[in-house]
């Protein structure tokens, strides 16, 4: 059993034979610093003013009922109530020896399990993925894979745009340039470039645009031959993204994606059931839902549209559908966003509108879960030195190209291949950890220097810690993988560094909650900086170590590697036995 899971029961049960309500709880927390123990429980204050009693004598009084034999060395009470928990070091060892850390697939009771639905990445399919794309896709992946971790039915889903109005312009230029004896493939070799070519067009050429136009409203009724140029475009520009998906080893493939042209057949029925309800009303022609639970201070309600006055259904109309779907067809329990903070009055609308009309009932949580923008040095909008749009086709080259030359001139004596392979690794977790590693809802600054670096909180720091690790257990002759010991702890150092171990799974448990990766990342960074605090103390393969130490200490640093790569693995990055 978990510790937390486990001091929770048994003060609860003290809690009760004390006379406290059962609504009380006991509140527990890990303590920040070590002169206040391990944990502690709060849920003192709290009882004692529902009791009006004495919060210190309370505490007391739960100290003197809790069942903590061979458990906690040492409880005692601080400020106005507060139990300080000291945890034995028998306790704690065999915590680890049980095997309690990383209880993949376990961590959540089986009842409480959930099907969360995740929509990330998301782009959309007329342009070539940018940055803008990479903070949905590497966030929400880490949080699908920690869902995953716990044992819950993640059902990954790619709402990717291809349907709006630009499509009818991309294929009008792709009849033109098909018809110009061009081969699809090589037209589009270069979707950015293809965007701009049949955007001048639209904007130059009155008939062009006359003809896009038209296109539009014939894909969407489902002409054969608007739907043929349709599917031609869609798959290179989704053979493009799934590329992207393979150098960044996220979780997405083809049979994720659902994307906005999955919803077109439903959205007359969306549309028909708002206005049956009474949700949505006709208003200048269009249709639209006045939403009151989300007026301005004037008390003017926010207006989403859903049928434009010309007949065309919105974004806003799609995402209606797609909830629907992952409701009633998914069956979520919960419906995850990673989506930009600029759409913030967008998933309200959509999430309020869903609400009401009853798509979503209350029993399913819906949340947005935003991030901020991706900025460069100047403290602007990450562009390119030009001031375009950053491909970030190119960025991943540029960050394997970077990891490999700061590897070489490491002056390594590994081959070749080798260092390709490992700069791989490092340029992709480097760009992935430094996006991962900050608070998402704010900005943050794309940093080259910073990223790659090997001090501080970044990928090629922790990849380093764990290939140092591993090399303990080369030099020493052992198999890390098939390596087993009893752990006695000797010194402080070996203590916090067993409580950090033990932690993992309470920091899983936030980030599956609350959906911030940088908290996953911290912990990883604070545990190999607790491991190297034991290493300069606590010497391993040294002659004078006895040999019973020697085995808990490598015992202690396997357990380490294993944990960083674990942290590593559910952020999406890899970790290598050299580097
Ligand atoms: N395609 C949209 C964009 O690039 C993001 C879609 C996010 N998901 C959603 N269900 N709205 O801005």
């Amino acid at each position: 059993m978990r510790i937390k899971e486990l001091l929770n029961q048994r003060f609860s049960a003290a809690m009760q034979a004390a006379g406290i309500p059962s609504e009380c709880s006991p509140i527990l927390a890990l303590s920040g610093k070590p002169q206040f123990g391990d944990y502690q429980a709060n849920g003192a204050m709290a009882a004692a003013k529902r009791l009006k009693s004495n919060p210190r004598e309370l505490a007391e009084k739960i100290i003197q009922l809790v069942e903590l034999d061979g458990v906690a060395d040492k409880l005692e009470i601080a400020g106005p109530g507060f139990i300080n928990i000291h945890l034995s070091d028998a306790f704690l060892t065999a915590c680890l020896s049980e095997n309690t850390l990383h209880t993949k697939g376990e961590s959540v009771h089986s009842g409480d399990r959930q099907t969360v639905v995740v929509d990330y990445s998301s782009p959309n399919l007329a342009k070539e993925m940018h940055v803008g794309h990479l903070r949905s896709t590497i966030i929400g992946d880490a949080v699908a894979q920690v869902l995953e971790y716990q044992g819950h039915k993640v059902v990954r889903q790619n709402h990717m745009g291809d349907w709006g109005t630009q499509f009818g312009m991309l294929i009008a230029e792709l009849e033109q340039q098909l018809s110009e004896g061009e081969q699809a493939e090589l037209a589009l070799g270069d979707l950015e470039l293809f965007y701009q070519q049949s955007k001048k067009h639209f904007d130059e050429d009155p008939a062009f645009a006359d003809t896009a136009r038209a296109y539009v409203v014939k894909l969407q009724s489902g002409d054969a031959h608007c739907r043929t140029l349709w599917e031609k475009f869609i798959q290179v520009s989704v053979a493009h993204n799934l590329e992207i998906y393979r150098q960044l080893n996220v979780g997405l493939s083809a049979e994720h994606i659902m994307p906005e042209s999955a919803y077109n057949d439903d959205l007359q029925n969306v549309l028909d059931d708002l206005m049956a309800a009474g949700i949505a009303v006709e208003s200048e022609g269009a249709k639209v839902v006045f939403l009151d639970e989300l007026a301005d201070k004037n008390g003017n309600p926010s207006v989403m549209i859903v049928q434009k006055s010309g007949g065309g259904f919105l974004y806003a109309t799609s995402d209606l559908a797609a909830m629907r779907y992952r409701v009633n067809q998914l069956h979520a329990d919960r419906i995850l966003y990673f989506i930009d903070a600029r759409q913030s009055l967008h998933m309200k609308q959509v999430f309020a509108a869903a609400r009401k009309a009853g798509f979503v009932s209350d029993a399913v949580s819906l949340e947005h879960h935003p991030f901020g923008t991706m900025m460069g040095k100047d403290g602007k909008p990450f562009k390119t030195r030009s001031g375009g749009t950053v491909k970030l086709a190119d960025l991943l080259v540029e960050a394997v190209e970077r990891a490999e030359q700061l590897l070489r001139s490491k002056n390594t004596d590994l081959g070749d291949d080798e260092i390709k392979a490992i700069a791989r690794s490092v340029g992709i977790g480097a760009i992935k950890y430094a996006d991962l590693s900050k608070t998402r809802t704010n900005d943050y600054i794309f940093d080259w220097d910073a990223m790659l670096s090997f001090d501080g909180n970044t990928a090629p720091y922790l990849q380093y810690a764990y290939t140092r690790i591993r090399s303990i257990f080369r030099k020493a002759g052992l198999d890390a993988d098939t390596f087993s010991a009893d752990i006695c702890l000797t010194a402080a150092q070996e203590k916090t560094l067993v409580m950090k171990l033990l932690q993992f799974d309470d920091i899983v448990d936030q980030v599956a909650a609350e959906g911030y990766p940088h908290i996953l990342c911290n912990y990883v960074y604070e545990l190999a900086s607790a491991y190297m605090t034991f290493y300069e103390h606590c010497p391993v393969l040294k002659d004078e170590v006895a040999d019973n130490i020697q085995k808990s200490r490598l015992q202690l640093c396997k357990l380490t590697s294993e944990t960083i790569a674990k942290g590593l693995e559910l952020l999406g990055i890899e970790v290598m036995e050299k580097m």
